[in-house]
Parts: C-alpha cells; sequence; structure tokens
C-alpha cells in the first residue's frame, strides 16, 4: 500500500487502545505493518484484528515493557517475525495522582519503571536493530506535565518521569544521530481516553482546564496520531532532538 509510511515496520508500546491504537491505526492506513506491545493482551489482538482489515501485517505481543525480559522477548519475537524495525513509538504510559507528600515508594517505582525505563529499554532494543539497518525513528510520548507544574499536587511523579523521557529523548537524538535514527517527542495536552477519564467526568475542572486551552477543546487521539505520523515520515528527516507540543496552545497560554 501506498503512504507516508510504506513497507516501514513500527513498533507502538501501548497501543491496545487510547492514543498507541490510534497511532497504529494511523501508521497502518500510512501502509506500515504494525507490531503492538501491551499489558492487555486481549484488547491488543483485538485491535490487531481491527488493523489487519486495512491489509498490513500486524502482530499482538503481551508485554511489560517495564520488565527487561518481556522487552527482549519482544524483540526476539519482533526479530523472528519481521526481520527489522524502522520505527518505534514509545507510548505505554501510566498515571498515578498524586502529591509528593502522598506519593510513596511503590508508586514512584510503578511510574518511572513503565514511563522512563520502559521507553529507555525499547529504546537500546529497537536501536540496535536499527543501526545495522541503516537508521530508523524514535518517537516518545511526553506529557504538558513533564514541561509545566499545571497540577500543583496531582501529577507529581508522572510529570518526572515525562520529564525524563523529554530528555531521554535529546539524549538519545544527539547519541544516535550517526547512525541516522531520529529521536523526537510529541507532548499533549488532553486527550479523550481512558487515562483522562477521571478528569473529564470532574466538570467544574474540566471548564477550568478548557479555559487555559487556546483551541478551546481536547484533543482526539487521532490528533496525536497526525503528529506521531510527520515524525515518522521523510517529511521530519532533519527534526532530532525536539518535544513537540499537541496541546491546543495550553503551554503557551
Ligand atoms: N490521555 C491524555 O490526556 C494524555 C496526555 C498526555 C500524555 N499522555 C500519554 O500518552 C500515552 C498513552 O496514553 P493514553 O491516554 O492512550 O492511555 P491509556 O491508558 O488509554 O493507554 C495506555 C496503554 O498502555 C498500556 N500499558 C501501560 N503500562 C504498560 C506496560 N508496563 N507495558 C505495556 N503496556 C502498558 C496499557 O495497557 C494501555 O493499553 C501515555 O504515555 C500517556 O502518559 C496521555
Amino acid at each position: 500500500m501506498a503512504g507516508l509510511l510504506a513497507k516501514k515496520i513500527a513498533l507502538i508500546t501501548g497501543a491496545a487502545q487510547g492514543i498507541g491504537k490510534a497511532i497504529a491505526q494511523r501508521y497502518a492506513d500510512e501502509g506500515a505493518d504494525i507490531i503492538i506491545a501491551d499489558l492487555l493482551y486481549d484488547k491488543a489482538y483485538q485491535t490487531a484484528k481491527e488493523l489487519e482489515k486495512k491489509g498490513g501485517k500486524v502482530l499482538a505481543v503481551k508485554a511489560d515493557i517495564s520488565l527487561a525480559a518481556d522487552v527482549d522477548r519482544l524483540f526476539s519475537v519482533i526479530r523472528e517475525e519481521f526481520g527489522r524495525l524502522d520505527l518505534l513509538v514509545n507510548n505505554a504510559g501510566i498515571l498515578i495522582r498524586g502529591s509528593i507528600m502522598e506519593t510513596t515508594e511503590e508508586t514512584w517505582d510503578k511510574i518511572m519503571n513503565t514511563n522512563l525505563k520502559g521507553a529507555f529499554l525499547c529504546s537500546k532494543a529497537a536501536a540496535a536493530m536499527m543501526i545495522p539497518n541503516g537508521g530508523g525513528k524514535i518517537i516518545n510520548i511526553t506529557s504538558i506535565d513533564g514541561e509545566v507544574v499545571y497540577y500543583p499536587g496531582r501529577h507529581y511523579a508522572y510529570g518526572v518521569s515525562k520529564a525524563g523521557l523529554a530528555m531521554l529523548t535529546k539524549v538519545m537524538a544527539v547519541e544516535l544521530a550517526p547512525y541516522k535514527i531520529n529521536v523526537n517527542a510529541i507532548a499533549p495536552g488532553v486527550v479523550k481516553t481512558e487515562i483522562s477519564t477521571k478528569s473529564m467526568s470532574n466538570r467544574a475542572h474540566m471548564e477550568e482546564v478548557l479555559r487555559e486551552i487556546p483551541l478551546g477543546k481536547m484533543a482526539e487521539p487521532e490528533e496525536i496520531a497526525g503528529a506521531a505520523a510527520f515524525l515518522a515520515s521523510e517529511d521530519a528527516g532533519y527534526i532530532t532532538g525536539a518535544v513537540l507540543m499537541v496541546d491546543g496552545g495550553w503551554v503557551i497560554h
């Protein structure tokens, strides 16, 4: 199939649902073959079945990206089934709310291990496949919470993990540039998915949030997927180390 990403092989973590699923759908529409890695195997399998109808090869793999053993197994499967990897989207992430004083060691570790260590493990394994293959692209899904403290006491450890992921983006962009691997991040504002349902159900909070967003609405997952398709394409060939805000203008306001 012709398209922006024709013949590319893309791994998207956490793509059983939400933003990851929208990115997988868009990449499949653009002609890529897709690997979905997620903790939720049944949902990932269902998503894979939907995507297969678009004509490309799609594989769902159960993996906890915070565990090195699972990531090793995931990449063995990719090597066996696809032989190479062109695109990685580090999208899997969790949000556990709480202030510094409320955050336990267990919560801290869970957030960091998923949002930051998971991206490190997957990126390292992906780069090891991309380097001998002549290059590739890595896209990290961070958050405005990694850039600014919008909700004091609410998104603290999460924001720190996303700020770490933004820095990991820059470090990898520089280290992997000689191998023609572009590394960029997308920082969404608030997007209509499972993670944001709790915030969305609080009407007063949402009214306050929407007042702060110049474009006056939450993002659809497809609007994040559009930015992810651009960064994965040849059109973004000279962009590396960037954190692209896809937030309706929230952060600059
Ligand atoms: N929704 C928003 O408003 C918003 C805003 C900014 C950033 N983000 C980021 O976008 C990304 C996707 O979020 P979403 O809104 O689609 O969330 P979601 O909860 O709908 O989807 C997250 C997916 O990641 C998977 N996942 C979680 N931990 C995993 C692990 N250890 N291993 C493998 N898979 C795992 C989940 O099973 C789920 O399928 C996250 O990194 C999130 O932090 C979301």
